[in-house]
């Protein structure tokens, strides 16, 4: 059927007899001479088809666009001053001998390179969408990145074994994809949100070092890129610490990005302190490409007469910080409640600001809704702080120490957009020294922050036990650009702490039995220290092929609410599956 793609048929080729296939982009008739332009995988190239070979002709004439179509020709040279440099068979075309349809095309739903199509029609039919070049590229981008880390982690003595997608509940923090048992009423599967259990009995059963590209399922609040079900690179060693992991597998992102991008990422990944990053950026996935910091100012304002500022000041849990955009004096008011805006989205209840007009001409060179409450023995110092310049917009967040870091790390990253001070293409680091729980003030118990089966950093079980709120973790997440593109920890090996740890969850002993007794008891016979990581492949695609959501970047993504526009799932299924399945629904009334 075929001898080569449309485009690579080039100059090289000139006067041979080609066979071709693919799409009609476009159909021009030019007064007695059909121009198609034909596309496939690999490009386009332009088809001649003259009213000398009648047959071809006539079968040219009825054709439409998108419509598939065979054709055998000779390659010539474009007549001069028809060449089009934009292409790679730009300076020939083939002129048809036989031509016919395969496949006619119905008119389609919607243009292919129409930019103003909504992502809804693009995802009702995305084998359409998938036509278009850019997402060829990025699938093939995809291709070629997941090669190359395979290739790195044969090369290591990885190990691909793959792990069941029907099992037991594996906790990541979302919720959990049930599939009914038949054979077992009332019971369920869980579908993995990660293999995080199978690769630590992998590791007990001797397997070394493993990885897995792997579809993880979710069921959570979706955003630009998080998906319900997406693909992590997972993987798993023994007898290797924190620095061995982080080491190699930094190493394996930058030969990644050397081989893809041809980008040399820095030589180590700077480690930065969970704490360093909340204090500094607000965020614990900072993006460091923006060069604006928060800026602790609670110690100067504990006295004033200003409860927004002073009462955030004096509680233990409050923050009080200030964020100075340099050359933010530009922004108008309107841009300014944009902010407050925004910020209020995260729950900020206001943005304070000082707009530095002229700062040697003391109060009357600030503009500013708050400085009223301040005195000079304030305000002064504050500046300094600071660091104010003229041209300056400095915001200020007062509030319990959460909001701050969400409202301000927010802003942070809207500031470094808005104003143009991205600095450089690529940033990245590892943030350490997570802290083991965090307290969840609704549920009034500690939750793990990474997973329940990462180790903490404590040399008895009564430090654990003592001080959960000071414990740190043996975790570790890779950031790119502000994402978080990957996580992992140190394991717990021995079952005595992992019980402390679930203890300490409000996982009693009958609740861990029943949940994760396997574990426990496979930790009893020889389990060796082990540790891994995963990354998010999707999101890890996202950043090379410059895409704005993993959306782009998988081929069958689902939208914000968890559906698949193209098929229609979810869907209702028959009462007599149902019934198979023992699963009876309750009629609403
Ligand atoms: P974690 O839950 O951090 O760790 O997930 C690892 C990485 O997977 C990506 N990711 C997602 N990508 C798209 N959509 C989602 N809904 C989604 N959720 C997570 C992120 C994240 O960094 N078992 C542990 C890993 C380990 O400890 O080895 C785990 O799953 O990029
Ligand atoms: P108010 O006294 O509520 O009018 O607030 C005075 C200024 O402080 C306004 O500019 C508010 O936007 C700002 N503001 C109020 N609450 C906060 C807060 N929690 N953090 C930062 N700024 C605030």
């Amino acid at each position: 059927m075929r001898s080569h793609y449309c485009g690579q048929i080039n100059e090289t080729l000139l006067e041979q007899t080609v066979q071709l296939c693919g799409w009609a982009h476009r159909r021009r008739d030019h007064g007695g001479v059909i121009f198609i332009d034909l596309r496939d995988r690999e490009g386009l190239v332009q088809i001649v088809i003259d009213p000398d070979t009648a047959a071809a002709f006539a079968t040219a004439e009825r054709v439409r666009n998108e419509s598939v179509l065979g054709v055998r020709g000779r390659v010539r040279p474009r007549p001069p001053g028809t060449e089009n440099p934009n292409l790679a068979s730009g300076a020939v075309e083939v002129l048809a001998q036989e031509l016919e349809i395969l496949n006619r095309a119905e008119p389609l739903p919607f243009q292919l390179d129409d930019e103003d199509v909504s992502e809804e029609i693009r995802l009702r039919y995305r084998y359409l969408d998938l036509r278009r070049p850019e997402m060829q590229q990025r699938l093939r981008l995809r291709t070629r990145i997941v090669q190359v880390l395979r290739r790195f982690l044969d090369e290591h003595g990885f190990l691909d074994i793959e792990t069941p997608m029907l099992t037991k509940a594996t906790p990541e923090g979302a919720r959990d994809y049930l599939v009914p048992s038949r054979t077992h009423p009332g019971s369920f599967f869980a579908l993995p949100q990660s293999p995080q259990l199978f690769k630590q009995l992998l590791m007990i059963g001797g397997m070394d070092r493993y990885y897995q590209v792997v579809r993880c399922f979710r069921d959570e609040d979706l955003r630009a890129d998080r998906q319900p079900e997406f693909t992590q690179l997972d993987i798993e060693t023994s007898f290797m610490d924190e620095q061995q992991i982080t080491g190699l597998m930094e190493a394996m992102i930058r030969a990644l990005f050397q081989e893809v991008l041809e980008v040399d990422l820095p030589n180590p990944f700077p480690r930065l302190d969970y704490a360093d990053a909340m204090l500094r950026y607000g965020s614990d996935k900072p993006d460091l490409r923006i060069p604006l910091e928060l800026i602790e100012v609670a110690d100067l304002v504990r006295e004033v007469d200003f409860q927004v500022f002073a009462g955030p000041a004096r509680d233990p849990q409050g923050r009080v910080a200030a964020l100075r955009a340099p050359g933010g004096g530009r922004l108008s008011r309107k841009e300014i409640d944009n902010y407050a805006e925004l910020v209020g989205r995260y729950g900020a209840k206001g943005l304070a600001y000082i707009k530095v007009n002229d700062i040697a001409r003391g109060r009357d060179g600030l503009q500013s809704p708050v400085i009223k409450f301040l005195h000079d023995a304030v305000l002064y110092p504050l500046l300094e702080r600071c660091g104010a310049r003229n041209n300056d917009l400095i915001f200020f967040g007062a509030d319990s120490a959460k909001i701050v870091n969400d409202s301000l790390g927010m802003l942070r990253l809207r500031l470094g957009q808005d104003l143009n001070l991205i600095q450089g293409d690529w940033a990245a680091l590892w943030v350490v020294n997570f802290p083991m729980f965090e307290w969840d003030e609704a549920a009034s118990r500690w939750n793990a922050l990474h997973h329940p089966f990462t180790s903490p950093r404590v040399d008895s079980l009564e430090q654990l036990r003592q001080s959960p709120a000071s414990c740190l973790s043996r975790a570790y997440d890779m950031v790119l650009n502000g994402t978080e593109v990957g996580g992992g920890s140190i394991r717990i090996h021995r079952a005595e702490l992992q019980s402390a740890v679930f203890e300490l969850l409000g996982i009693g002993p009958d609740e861990a039995q029943a949940k994760f007794g396997f574990l426990l008891e496979a930790l009893k016979y020889g389990c060796p220290p082990h540790g891994g990581l995963a990354f998010g492949l999707d999101r890890l695609v996202m950043l090379m092929a410059g895409a704005r959501s993993i959306r782009e970047v998988m081929a069958f993504p689902k939208t914000q609410t968890a559906a698949c526009l193209l098929t229609q799932a979810p869907a209702p299924v028959t009462e007599i599956q149902l019934r198979d399945l023992n699963i009876r629904l309750r009629r609403t009334p």
